[in-house]
């Protein structure tokens, strides 16, 4: 007989649009295996201060659709130290949680992987956040969503760019890694890409901007990512403008929007296989570890992979960008 018979689910860190479908699938697939779920609420500050109620098939109705958490999210600092995992852990046993699935990116994950090392409660991972920064899954739930976001903004921006023969610097999220700011500057034509990856990029821009502006080239956008190394898209717009009189110089950060709206397609079946996955890992008495998507396979990454190693970027992308816009 299975050693589960009630396990948790929790959302935690920046939230990203797919992680309803996320909790739907976990919540279905294991009420579907006869487990009742709790649904922990606010994280793993939830876990410390023990929120949390039942889920059943019809809480999570009409959810699929929806970006955000129902469950909400937090970024938690008590969880990094010894008593809040104790605290939690206590919470957990007493009401009887025998596995959690923890969906969020690589501090959830972190936070996980030393919680696993200490204690006995098993737990999986599904990968959530947009910036799509996890070692070990090709896509991150949110990440889909949030490029098209980016991708339809640049589209507008564009519009009123060309209008008035305008540079724009368009800054987007992903925090430390280029996954956003480089597909979203290729799927929206943009004139050159700054990311985190690519150092020292000012003189290599200006160089770039002068052969288009010789070439009469009448507006450019450039996609800069927000974790890159010149200071962020105002920066940069500083360091240029005056090399380029002819151009009137705009800057806008995307934001927040990013982060929200209803998951696309992709984010939506993907998080409905990663939470049926998440469920029959632990059923499999597996810990410790991620689900993900490799050549469109299901994947279990181990934690300690998940979190230590590096995702690069395609950086035949980069090249890609230089070519097509000439
Ligand atoms: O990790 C997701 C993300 O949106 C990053 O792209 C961004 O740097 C950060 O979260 C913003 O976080 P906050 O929720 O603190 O504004």
């Amino acid at each position: 007989m299975s050693k589960f018979k009630r396990i948790g689910v929790l959302t935690s860190g920046g939230d990203a649009p797919g992680m309803n479908a996320a909790i739907r699938a976990v919540t279905r697939t294991a009420i579907y295996k006869g487990l009742e779920v709790i649904g922990i609420r606010h994280g793993y500050k939830g876990m410390i201060e023990s929120y949390g109620k039942p889920l059943k098939v019809h809480t999570v109705s009409d959810i699929i659709q929806r970006g955000g958490t129902i469950l909400k999210t937090a970024r938690c600092e008590e969880f990094k130290t010894k008593q809040g995992r104790k605290t939690a852990y206590e919470n957990l046993k007493r009401r009887k949680i025998d596995g959690v699935v923890v969906i969020g990116g690589d501090g959830t994950f972190t936070g996980a992987r030393v919680f696993n090392e200490e204690y006995d409660i098993p737990f999986i991972g599904i990968p959530g956040t947009i910036d799509n920064d996890i070692y070990g899954t090709q896509y991150t739930i949110g990440y889909d969503t949030a490029l098209n976001t980016v991708m339809e903004a640049v589209d507008k921006i564009r519009d009123t760019a060309s209008a008035h023969n305008r540079l724009f610097f368009i800054e987007v999220m992903g925090a430390a890694a280029g996954f956003i700011a480089l597909n979203s500057g290729i799927a929206g034509g943009a004139e050159a890409i700054l990311i985190p990856e690519v150092k020292n990029q000012v003189s290599t821009l200006k160089s770039f901007l002068e052969d288009g502006f010789r070439r009469k080239k009448s507006s450019n956008i450039i996609i800069v990512a927000e974790g890159e190394d010149e200071g962020g898209a105002y920066e940069i717009a500083k360091k240029v403008k005056n090399d380029f009189k002819d151009y009137s110089v705009r800057v806008s950060v995307l934001g927040h929007i990013q982060r929200g709206g209803s998951p696309s397609a992709f984010d939506r079946v993907a998080a409905s296989r990663l939470g049926y996955a998440a469920v029959e890992a632990l059923l499999d008495d597996q810990k410790s570890a991620m689900v993900g998507l490799q050549n469109n396979k299901v994947v279990l990454v181990p934690f300690r992979k998940a979190v230590k190693l590096h995702k690069d970027v395609n950086r035949e992308l980069l090249e890609i960008s230089d070519i097509l816009s000439i």
